[in-house]
C-alpha cells in the first residue's frame, strides 16, 4: 500500500484537515429500490457500527443509477428517501462524511483521468458488464465503464478498506490494478485499498426463496422485509416464511436453508449463535414469532426516526450539502495530485 507524501496545493491547504494516521473506509450504495433488511444487516449496520472507531465515508451513487434505463424523478426521490432512511438507520453525519455522488465533480473529473489509465479489454471484462448488458437494448457506455467511475470514487478519498459483498470483489480488483498501474507509470498518487467483507452470517435471504439473497430486484416483495415496512407487514412477511420438510428446529443451512435463515436473522438480531439459538424452540410457529418480534425490534426505531427525518426535508438535504462540503474539500486534493502527475497543467 502506499501513501501519498504531502502536497503543497495553492489554496488553503493548511486549513484543511489532515488525512487522520488511522484507517478509513468508504461505503457506495445506489439509490435504486427501496432499502430492506439484507441491506439493514449486511452493509447498514456494520457501517454505523463502525463510524464510532473507524473514520467513514458514505456516499449515494446516483451516477451509477443512469448507467441503465432510468427515470430521472425516480432517481432524485430515491436519493432523497435513502438519503433519510439512512440517516433513520443511524448513520451519523457528525462522525460520518455523508453526501451524494454527483453533489462533489471529483468523481466525474477523477473518472476521466481513470478512463485514461483503465484498458477497454478490463472494462469489457467484468462479470458484471457481461451479465447486465446482455439483457439489454441500448447498453450505455457509462455501463462499460461503471468500473472505473467506482475506482474514481474509491481512490478519490485515500481510503484503505472498501467493504464488498462478493458481487463488487472484480470491481475492487479492477480498482486496485488501476492504482497500481498509476502509481508506476506517473508516481505514487494513490493509496491502494483493501477489500474487506462482511461476516458471513450478516448475508440474508429471500424469506419466501430462501435460496436467494433477499434483495431489491426479486420479483415480488413477498420475501423481502423493507426497512419502512409497517410492524403488521413484518409480521405477516415473516410468518410465512417458507420453511423446510420436518418438525424440530436445528440449524442446517445446507439441508434446511429456510430454517437457517431464520436463525442467521434471529441471531442477527439478538446476538448469539444460530445453532445453540435453535435449542431453545420447540415449532417453527414459536421460531418465527421470535424472529417476527425480533425484526420488529430492529425497525422500529429506524420507523420512528424516520417518520420525524420526512417531516422535515431540509434537514435532509442540509446534511447533504454539508456532507458535500466536506468531500469536495478532500477530493480536490486528490484530484490535483492525480492532474499533475498525468501531465496536466494545474
Ligand atoms: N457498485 C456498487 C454497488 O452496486 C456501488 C458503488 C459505487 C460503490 N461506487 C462505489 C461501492 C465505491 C463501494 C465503493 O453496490
Amino acid at each position: 500500500m502506499t501513501t501519498s507524501a504531502p502536497l503543497t496545493v495553492p489554496t488553503a491547504a493548511a486549513a484543511r484537515p489532515q488525512p487522520s494516521p488511522g484507517v478509513r473506509r468508504i461505503t457506495g450504495l445506489q439509490p435504486t429500490g427501496r432499502l430492506h433488511l439484507g441491506n439493514l444487516l449486511g452493509a447498514i449496520r456494520p457501517t454505523v457500527a463502525a463510524q464510532y472507531r473507524t473514520e467513514t465515508i458514505v456516499f449515494l451513487a446516483d451516477l451509477h443509477a443512469l448507467t441503465v434505463a432510468h427515470q430521472p424523478n425516480e432517481v432524485r426521490a430515491n436519493t432523497l428517501a435513502q438519503a433519510t432512511t439512512l440517516l433513520a438507520a443511524g448513520l451519523d453525519p457528525d462522525r460520518t462524511t455523508f453526501y451524494v455522488q454527483s453533489q462533489v465533480p471529483q468523481h466525474t473529473e477523477l473518472h476521466y483521468l481513470l478512463e485514461c489509465t483503465a484498458g477497454y479489454g478490463e472494462a469489457h471484462r467484468m462479470i458484471q458488464f457481461r451479465e447486465k448488458s446482455a439483457t439489454q437494448q441500448n447498453v450505455r457506455l457509462s455501463l462499460l465503464s461503471y468500473p472505473v467511475l467506482m475506482a474514481a470514487d474509491i481512490l478519490l478519498h485515500d481510503v484503505h478498506e472498501v467493504p464488498v459483498g462478493a458481487d463488487q470483489g472484480q470491481h475492487l480488483e479492477l480498482t486496485r490494478t488501476v492504482a497500481q498501474r498509476f502509481n508506476t507509470r506517473y508516481g505514487d498518487t494513490f493509496v491502494v485499498p483493501r477489500a474487506v467483507h462482511p461476516a458471513v452470517s450478516a448475508r440474508v435471504m429471500d424469506l419466501a426463496d430462501p435460496t436467494r439473497k433477499m434483495g431489491k430486484s426479486a420479483e415480488s416483495d413477498a420475501g423481502v422485509v423493507l426497512l419502512l415496512d409497517p410492524p403488521e407487514v413484518v409480521r405477516r412477511k415473516v410468518m410465512r416464511a417458507v420453511t423446510d420438510p420436518g418438525r424440530t428446529v436445528d440449524y442446517d443451512p445446507q439441508a434446511r436453508p429456510g430454517l437457517a435463515n431464520l436463525l442467521d436473522i434471529l441471531a442477527a438480531a439478538v446476538g448469539g449463535d444460530p445453532a445453540v439459538l435453535a435449542a431453545d424452540y420447540r415449532s417453527y410457529a414459536q421460531l418465527k414469532a421470535a424472529v417476527a418480534e425480533a425484526v420488529d425490534g430492529l425497525l422500529r426505531p429506524v420507523r420512528l426516526r424516520h417518520t420525524e427525518l420526512a417531516r422535515d426535508p431540509g434537514y435532509v438535504r442540509r446534511v447533504l450539502a454539508e456532507g458535500a462540503d466536506r468531500a469536495r474539500e478532500s477530493a480536490a486534493d486528490t484530484v490535483y495530485r492525480a492532474r499533475r502527475a498525468i501531465g496536466l497543467l494545474t
